[in-house]
Formats: C-alpha cells, structure tokens, sequence
C-alpha cells in the first residue's frame, strides 16, 4: 500500500522523485522519504506525515544526486515516524518497499545474530541488511539481491540504490505491483504507470517474481528463477497531468460531481442504446445460460457494489448469488460449483485479499470475471475476461464514482446474463435500459440536493453514533453511506436491514441518535415506513433520503428529508449514492477532516 518510485536520471532527480510521489499518496501518506546520491555517497531525507513534510526538508536541506528512490508510506510495522520512514538504509544500500516481509522476524533474530544492529521496528529493515550482508559476504549488488530474494516471504515490491553504484537500481515484485518506465537517457521504476506519467508513457510491467536491474540505458529482467527474461514493453494510458481538482476543494467533491458523466460514459460501453439492449465490450468464455452460479467477492466500498449487485443477478438472471469479503473467502475453502462464474470487484485491481479470492476461485475451476478500474492492473491480468468501469483516477480515498460505475457495470451484467438465459424478454431488456439509461440525469439531479445535505452537516457533527436503515438494495447502501461516514468523518456508524432494527438496534434510539433512512419508492417502501414510526415513536431523529411525494404520502415525521427525483426503483442506489455520499462529505468538512486523506486509510491495500 505504500508507493515506490526510483529514477536514474541525467539531472538532479529529488524534485522529479517528489512529483512522482505526489501521484501515489494515494497508496499512503504517514511517512514519506528519498535517497540520492550525492557525489558518489548515499544521501537521504526522511520526514513523518504528509508528503508536503518532506518538501519542506528538502526546501531546507537540498538533495543532489542525479539517480534515487523514493517512498510514501503506509506504515505495516511501526509506527509513521520519520525514524521509521523509508528508504532504510546502511553503508551499502537504501532501499524502498511496499507490502510486508512475512518472515521478518526470523530474518531479523538470524541477522542480529551475525552482528547487525536494528534501529526500526520495520519489517523493511530486514532486507537491508539482509543484502548488506550479503555483499559483505563478497557479492555484488546484483548477486546480493539474487541470493536474498528467495529468502524473503510475503507480497511485496521492492527498489534498491546502491553506495557508490551512480547507475544501477533494482527493483523486485512478488505480489505487489511495480513497473518500469523508459525515458530518453533515463530509467525509471515504480509502483504503476500513474507515477511515471509525468516523464514517459513506455511502460514495462514486472510479472510476478520477477526483479530488474535498471541502467541508464537497459533494464535486464529476471524471472524467480533467475532465467533472464523479456517482458513486453506498453504505452501507459495514464494521465501524464497531474490530476487536478478543478474547480472544487477535494478530490472528493470533484470525483462525487463528476459521476453523471462517467457512469454516462460506462453505461455507453455496455449498452447498445439505440437498440434498447446490452452490449457487452468483450466476447464471454462461457455460456451465461450454462452458468450454474456466481460468486462475488471484494473488499470495502467495492464489497457493497458486489452485495447491491446480488440482488440484481438474483432478480433479474435468476442465478444463485454467493457473496462474501475477500479476507474471509479466500481462507473459507468455500466449495464452489462447476460452471459458477466469479466476479470480483475491484477499483485499483491490486487490493491483496480481493486477488487471493481471484486465484483461488480459478483453483476451483471457476470462469473469473473482473470489475476493475485500473486495466494495468494484476486483478486485471489475471482475470479471464475484464470488465472495465470508465470512472478515470479516482484520487480521494473514499471511493465514490468507482462505486457508482462498479454498479452500473454489475447492472449491465445482469440484465445481459438475464437475456441471454432467458429469465427476460426484449421488451424487459429494453424497459432496463432505458432506466439505466436516465440514470447520468437522474444523478445530476441529486447532486443539486445538495445544499439540503450540506444543511446537515452541523446536526450530524454533533452526534457520537449515526445509524443508516434499508431494505432491498438499499440495505448494502446503507451499508455504504454508513462507511463512508465513518471513513471521513470518524463518527461512528452503522449500517442495518431495516427489518432487523427491532432485533437490536432499536436499543440504541433516543433523541441524540440520527437515523438516515433510505428508502426509494419501490415495492417494500411501506414496510420501510413501519421502521421510521418505530424510530420516530422512540425520539430518534430521521434524516429521510426518499422520492419527495412518497415520503409526504407516508406522513413521516422526520427531522429532515432529503427530496430525491421521481424514478424506477431497480436502479435506484446508483442515484441514492449520490446523498449519502454528499452527507458524509460535507459532514467531514464541516468537522475540518482530511477529506481526500483520512487518518489510518489508503485507497489501495496491498496487505493482508
Ligand atoms: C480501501 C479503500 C476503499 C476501497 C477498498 C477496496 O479500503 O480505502 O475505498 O473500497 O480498499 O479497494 P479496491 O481498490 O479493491 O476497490
């Protein structure tokens, strides 16, 4: 989760290390450090907190150096001190790392055995000593690194600059990604393409297990066997501009806003609108009439636009949906049936737990269909057939229009699996397309709600525990809306079936407790209805987020309602997002939070 980036360049490169970093604060932001070096000499500035922390080191003491690495930090083991912030070094090496070395432990006591002293409480430390070890054994960098690899357990990626070496680095990826860029008379490294957009859009992706050693004007590659390998070399598709902000004051706001149109331009992918039908991008490798099952797994926000979706496979293709967080499915030995089809869902395509399900589903014999965002992606690569959400970079750490377009897709999905087993007819087909088609509108429309939201902000401030009710599809929204709450907010909150409110929750309503209810207009908003009275008669404070009429006709007394436009129900949680994200946005501001950066988060979680 953390981001690396190294550069062998023909200038000065600490500034050019800083903007690639900036583009993966992203992974982690606790920590952030470079190392250079200076006339020969290794050379580093480390700094706690934010990226902006590090510049300001560098601004007072200035780096030289024309080859060096760089590292934003999530911190795994150790706290996000500046003594613990990467590159960790000794007389030989720095080195910069992403993921966690299993086998630290053991590594470490073998080499405090042989006289190496600790100074972090980083599993990074290990491997430089390990590879100091080794080179003062009598091998060279790139020996050292061969032998010391193997030794090493767990998913990571890793870069290393040497004392005294002005052109070399090495990197290595073993179920983290890393990537090398080519520029002209430079070499670059990092953890994806995004970071090395600023300087060149000629990508290689390291496979996994493999590790490279990087000139100025060759990159050698290795497989795990240490075979010399060649790995084809891309054009990047990432921005080479920073992504800015816009007009707006987050990532956030401006992600949230920009959800018309890229679900808009997602749906555009699926569906044949002058036709009225599903049209999918990509050829499927099986019959969607001979499935017999599906499984979904993934983890956060991408988990809830999986467990909304369930209810669209089930209702439309009528095909038994199983659907679980990756962390537990991938250690569940869950049995799976033959011809069942995984989808697993994903905005970055790396999380780790979500890629374990992948292969374990493909151990199974499953067909593995992937939901993802980044097509570069490992999750992406190693999927039998990708199916991309148009969403762009999503920078602010609570995901927003990856959530609304994952759904969008999953919708697409169902309605072609449903035709294509007969569980609908055309005209079906094309009555749900034309709803997903209003959908960009009825989205813009939502977001002009949100001045009521914002007037909400102070109220919910105040409160210690926020709970979100409701059924069908909006329960998994619920769900949603209560994470990101807490993600940004730090209230803390929950989100329940409705239905299930008198078998606990219930406990916890008085006047101080805000209840958001969302509750669309469709076939269980009575039974919705009943839930709010039993709220309302215990002092709790409503927040509805309901079609304006319906919610006047269910003469609820509720502290507020958010009015959302007239619309079919199947889709609406791609609609009702919208609100829910908007509340706990501007909750968050008002509470003066990181928005884009939450304390303890990062947006892509390649550990356990
Ligand atoms: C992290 C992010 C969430 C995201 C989850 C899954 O927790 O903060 O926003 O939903 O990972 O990430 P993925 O990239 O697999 O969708």
């Amino acid at each position: 989760m953390c981001g690396i980036v190294g550069i062998l360049g023909t200038g000065p490169v600490a500034a050019q290390i800083v903007e690639a970093l900036k583009r993966l604060e992203y992974r982690g932001y606790d920590s952030a450090g470079i190392a250079t070096l200076e006339a020969g000499r290794l050379t580093r500035r480390r700094a706690e907190g934010k990226l902006r922390n590090l510049e300001i080191r560098l601004a007072e003491q200035p780096l030289g150096g024309a080859v060096g690495i760089g590292h934003t930090r999530w911190a795994t083991h150790g706290k996000p001190t500046e003594n613990n912030a990467h590159p960790h070094a000794s007389d030989k090496l720095a080195v910069v790392h992403n993921g966690i070395i299993e086998n630290f432990r053991e590594l470490r006591e073998e080499l405090l055995a042989a006289g190496h002293q600790f100074v972090t409480q980083t599993d990074t430390e290990v491997v430089a000593h390990l590879v100091t070890h080794a080179m003062r054994g009598g091998l060279g960098p790139r020996e050292a690194v061969a032998a010391c690899l193997p030794r090493l357990r767990g998913a990571f990626a890793l870069a290393f600059l040497f004392d005294g070496e002005d052109n070399l680095l090495i990197g290595a990826r073993q179920g983290a990604p890393l990537a090398v860029g080519y520029g002209d008379g430079e070499m670059y490294i990092g953890s994806d393409a995004l970071a090395l957009a600023p300087f060149t859009d000629s990508i290689t992706y390291l496979e996994d297990g493999d590790w490279v050693v990087l000139t100025r004007d060759s990159a050698q590659f290795h497989d795990a066997a240490n075979n010399i390998v060649q790995r084809a070399r891309q054009r990047s598709q990432a921005s080479a501009f920073l992504i800015d902000k816009g007009n707006h004051r987050h990532f956030m706001a401006k992600e949230i806003h920009e959800q018309p149109e890229v679900v808009g331009r997602t749906l555009a992918h699926y569906l044949d609108m002058s036709q009225g039908r599903v049209a999918l991008p990509f050829a499927l490798p099986f019959e969607a009439r001979a499935l017999a099952s599906i499984t979904i797994s993934a983890c956060g926000t991408a988990y809830y636009a999986g467990l909304i979706a369930k209810y669209w496979f089930e209702r439309f293709a009528r095909l038994p949906v199983e659907i679980d967080v990756a962390s537990e499915f991938r250690y569940r030995e869950a049995p799976m049936r033959k011809d069942g089809l995984m989808i697993v869902v994903s905005q970055s395509g790396e999380t780790a737990d979500t890629l374990a399900g992948l292969r374990y589903a493909k151990d199974q014999g499953q067909h593995v269909l992937c939901v993802v965002n980044v097509l570069t992606s490992t999750i992406a690569r190693e999927s039998h057939v990708v199916a991309p959400t148009l969403a762009g970079p999503e920078i602010g750490v609570a995901s927003t229009k990856a959530f609304t377009c994952q759904l969008s897709v999953l919708a697409c999905l169902a309605i072609g699996f449903a035709r294509a087993r007969g569980t609908i007819d055309a005209s079906r087909e094309a009555e749900l397309v034309s709803q997903l088609m209003a959908l960009p509108g009825l989205m813009a429309e939502a977001i002009k709600r949100e001045p009521a939201t914002e007037q909400l902000a102070q109220f919910l401030s105040k409160a210690r525990d926020v709970l979100y009710l409701g059924r069908g599809t909006s329960f998994p929204l619920a769900l949603e809306g209560a994470l990101k709450l807490k993600e940004i907010s730090y209230i803390h909150a929950e989100g329940y079936a409705a239905g299930e409110l008198k078998h606990g929750p219930i406990a916890l309503i008085d006047e101080d407790m805000p209840v958001i209810v969302i509750a669309p207009f469709d076939p269980v908003f009575e039974k919705t209805v009943s839930n709010m009275q039993e709220v309302s008669a215990r002092g709790g404070k409503i927040i509805l987020i309901a079609n304006e009429k319906a919610a006047h006709e269910g003469a609820i007394d509720a502290h507020a309602i958010i009015a959302m436009p007239d619309m079919a129900p199947d889709f609406a949680p791609i609609v009702y997002a919208v609100p829910a994200q908007l509340i706990a946005y501007h909750t968050a501001v008002h509470m003066g939070k990181d928005v884009d950066q939450p304390r303890n988060l990062a947006k892509s979680v390649t550990v356990e």
